[in-house]
């Protein structure tokens, strides 16, 4: 490692709580280099209890403190597998950037809050390494959403030519960053577009017994129902102007029962068909409105990885043409957790973390709290 250049960890558990993804990245100057990505797991009864939190309507404390511990320790160990497998002493690294478990997010209402849970203390005494954490909460109470915090890192990442692009992640829930042209003059904005895989997964766990409907197979079989579809589309959240974030506590299993409860019975797999569409639509109608003439999408998140969602993408989006990070030869299982690694840095040399443009906040601020390694 040259004096010049400083390596990071980042690691975030999104909404899908499928697993912990981890980045390492290499600061050169302002140049990012992506070094290694893994996927961590999650032991099955974690898994199930942080789902089980974030869908709780009521939580006991005690469950609560418990957990935020087990999942530090997790997240503790998996940064130090993670450095070992990827041949990297503790010392190579600068400083983690962990985003933990959101297992609330309500940005809006007289008292706003968002909570991530995974202690980082626990973090840094396993590592021994500096860690930031609790990023969203500064942004929050200078009145922002306190999400989403990734656009500027697609912004450092991407727009260095300058052209025209939008990057979508499509998680849980779904986001997207508008990079104009530079020449253009305007900012960059991002916000949550709504359901990603959250509603799809839910289903498939409901019907095919199984996390995910793999490659989209299922909804493939289906038809889709317009007038479930229509009664979907008529979600106030879509019609609300950036910025905006959201969560599985609107797009949730709640949510989808009032929407089946309010049409005539619709059979399973076109339920499934009319979720997707849902994902495509409400995606490609968000682009539409707020980011007039953009011809390039590029998708990362696990969504990208089901072949019928991204052809129904496709044909939502035309005449834009839809990519893949991958092709761009970042790994957008990733991108993420490159984002908090990259955030990490930004707090390291006391730089702000989040964009006004995209989050609402009254300014610029340095976001995370600091957990020092020693
Ligand atoms: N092969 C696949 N086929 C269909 N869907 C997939 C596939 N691989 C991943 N996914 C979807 O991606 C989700 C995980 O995406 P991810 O980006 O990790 O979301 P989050 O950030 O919310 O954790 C899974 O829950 C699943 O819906
Ligand atoms: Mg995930």
């Amino acid at each position: 490692m040259t004096s010049r250049e400083r390596r990071y960890v980042g690691a975030i558990s999104g909404t899908s709580v499928d697993g912990l993804d981890l980045a390492v990245i290499a600061m050169r100057r302002t140049r990012i280099h992506f070094e290694a990505g893994y996927t961590a797991p999650f032991p099955p009864q974690l898994r199930n209890t942080l789902k089980q939190l974030a869908a709780a309507e009521r939580i006991a404390i005690d469950e609560l403190g418990a957990v935020d511990h087990e999942l530090g320790e997790f997240i503790g160990r998996a940064v130090l597998d993670f450095l070992a497998s990827s041949g990297l002493p503790r010392e190579a690294i600068t400083a983690v950037g962990s985003h933990g478990q959101t297992i609330r997010h309500r940005p809006s209402g007289r008292w706003p809050f968002t909570m991530q849970i995974g202690d980082p203390h626990v973090i840094a005494e396993i590592t021994g390494i500096d860690t930031y954490a609790d990023f969203r909460r500064r942004d929050l109470a200078a009145g922002g959403q306190g999400a989403p915090l990734v656009p500027p890192f697609h912004a450092a990442l991407f727009n260095a030519r300058g052209n025209a692009a939008i990057v979508l992640n499509i998680g849980g829930i779904a986001n997207v960053t508008h990079l104009p042209a530079t020449r253009s003059g305007r900012p960059v904005i991002g916000f949550d577009t709504g359901p990603g895989n959250a509603l799809i997964d839910l289903w498939a766990a409901r019907h095919l017994a199984a996390d995910f409907d793999l490659d989209g197979r299922w909804a493939a079989s289906g038809a889709v129902d317009q007038t479930l579809l229509t009664r979907c589309l008529e979600e106030p959240y879509f019609q609300h102007p950036p910025p905006k974030s959201t969560g599985k506590e609107l797009f949730g299993a709640d949510w989808l029962e009032g929407m089946l409860a309010s049409v005539p019975s619709v059979p399973a797999a076109d339920v499934q068909a009319t979720l997707v569409e849902l994902t495509a639509r409400s995606v490609a109608d968000a682009v539409q409105r707020y980011t007039t003439g953009c011809k390039r999408v590029i998708v990362c998140g696990g969504g990208r990885l089901n072949g019928h969602l991204m052809r129904r993408l496709e044909a939502a989006l035309k005449p834009a043409a839809v990519t893949t990070t991958d092709a761009l030869g970042y790994n957008g299982d990733w991108i993420e957790a490159a984002a908090f690694a990259w955030l990490a840095h930004r707090a390291a040399i006391g730089k702000p973390g989040n964009l006004p443009a995209v989050t609402g906040a009254c300014g610029e601020r340095t976001l995370g709290g600091f957990f020092p390694g020693q």
